[in-house]
């Protein structure tokens, strides 16, 4: 396993140019099975999920190819079954957007239950619930999910929780259902809109994405179309946060900058200067940052995905913060081990209070998951003491292009030590 090795104090500034939203791609690669064509799709972030989703795409049929590394061309009309069991797909949650995907299409599906990230239970009671609803038979049978319909037919379903994930799963089996199918109590999130207009684009008739209902009057066919991924607002927002923590000025380019209305202005409370321009922010870091309470909702609350994130850069503001975690029930596993940095953290339950302290000191530590791995690549940007190593970077790498090298671009102290 290749670790991240980081001497910290330096100061970064410049331009970073952010990558496509990895959530928005890992949602659009499973749809393309519901084009009876060619689909190409631009801006791909060059991460691991998107190398997995593409082997998983082949394997059911589909033709992808390449075109370069942030372009992809799939030719699903070739999609000739509807089971995906593969190994590689239980490694990763995204690969439950085949559910919804095949089930679409051919009114079967096969998929081997999702993984991902571990922060308490993560059920998919809702999307099967949205499934249910369309007409479909669900069983589990061997970790495996068996979807099945005769006929899809559009409906009225209510969402009991907000969730990005069965928002966009019934999203894409509603798609070519008969009739009209209504979501009430959706995810509002960048890439919920994402991959309504990546439908749309391939013929499919999807409202009131980025709404509390999304109303899908379904379609004969998707013939196929070129769509480009949403830039990043958690790529973006990770990289916001670098700039402020080593005393920064750096430029996040080919960003939306409404995006990320929230952690701006959370930035700007703890005194950061946040300069917006039309596809990029500017961030200036104070001498100083001051404490904040932070609280992760969905969109448009504070995403919980800049949660550990925010986390690290509370550690070092003047003051005491709280940050609550409001979407998950346990996502503040990673913060065990910030205790041998000198961070003084104390959590209750989903509530962490974040006493600031003046520096952190470099160490050992481990990606538990995607967003915390990177959470620890900033503790190493700004750690005295020596070099601080993060441990298990394939978990950063699932999310994260070419981390190391747009930071060293920045003026970091970072390499990646390879596998032994
Ligand atoms: C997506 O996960 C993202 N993953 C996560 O990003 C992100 O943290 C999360 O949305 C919230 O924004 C992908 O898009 C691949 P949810 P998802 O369904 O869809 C509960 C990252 O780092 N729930 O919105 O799994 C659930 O337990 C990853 O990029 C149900 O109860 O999240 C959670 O408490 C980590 N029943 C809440 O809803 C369900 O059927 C929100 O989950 C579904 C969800």
């Amino acid at each position: 396993m290749s670790k991240l090795c980081i001497q910290g104090g330096k100061r970064l500034s410049g331009d970073v140019v952010i990558n496509g939203a990895k959530n928005a791609a890992v949602a659009i690669l499973p749809a393309t099975v519901l084009v009876d064509g060619i689909s190409i799709i631009e801006n791909l972030p060059d991460i691991n999920d998107v190398g997995i989703l593409k082997e998983a795409m082949t394997s059911l049929g589909a033709v992808t190819n390449f075109i370069d590394e942030h372009t992809l061309e799939i030719d699903a009309s070739t999609v000739y079954q509807h089971v995906a069991k593969e190994s590689c797909i239980s490694k990763m949650r995204a690969s439950y957007y085949l559910l919804g995907a095949l089930l679409g299409r051919f009114g079967k599906a096969e998929v081997a239950m999702p993984g991902g990230c571990d922060f308490g239970g993560r059920p998919i009671d809702q999307h099967i619930k949205g499934f249910q609803a369309l007409g479909a038979k669900i069983e589990v049978v061997d970790n495996v999910i068996r979807a099945s319909a005769d006929k899809l037919v559009g409906t009225r379903i209510y969402l009991d929780v907000v969730s990005v994930g069965a928002t966009i799963n019934i999203m894409l089996a509603a798609v070519l259902a008969e009739g009209t199918t209504v979501i009430e109590n959706v995810a509002k999130e960048p890439h919920i809109v994402d991959v309504a207009n990546f439908l749309n684009m391939m013929g499919a008739n999807v409202k009131g994405a980025g709404t509390d209902v999304i109303r899908i009057k379904g379609v004969e066919r998707l013939s196929g179309g070129r769509y480009s991924i949403v830039p990043d607002q958690i790529e973006a927002g990770t990289y916001m946060i670098a700039a402020a923590i080593t005393g920064g000025d750096v430029n996040v380019r080919n960003i939306i900058p409404e995006h990320m209305e929230s952690l701006s202005s959370k930035m700007r409370e703890m005194g950061i200067q946040i300069i917006e321009g039309d596809d990029f922010i500017r961030v200036v870091a104070p001498e100083k940052l001051i404490a904040t309470n932070v609280k992760t909702l969905p969109y448009p609350g504070f995403p919980t995905d800049l949660q550990p994130q925010m986390a690290i850069l509370l550690t070092v503001a003047q003051g005491v913060s709280t940050l609550i975690e409001g979407v998950f029930e346990n996502r503040f596993q990673y913060m065990e081990q910030l205790h041998q940095t000198g961070a003084k953290i104390t959590v209750e339950g989903n509530k962490a209070t974040i006493e600031g302290v003046e520096k952190l000191k470099a160490a050992h530590l481990t990606a538990t998951d995607l967003r915390a791995g990177a959470a620890m690549v900033l503790v190493g940007l700004i750690a005295e003491g020596g070099e601080t190593v993060v441990h298990n970077t394939r978990y950063i790498d699932r999310g994260y292009e070419s981390i190391e090298d747009k930071l060293s671009a920045l003026g970091a102290d970072i390499y990646r030590k390879p596998a032994q």
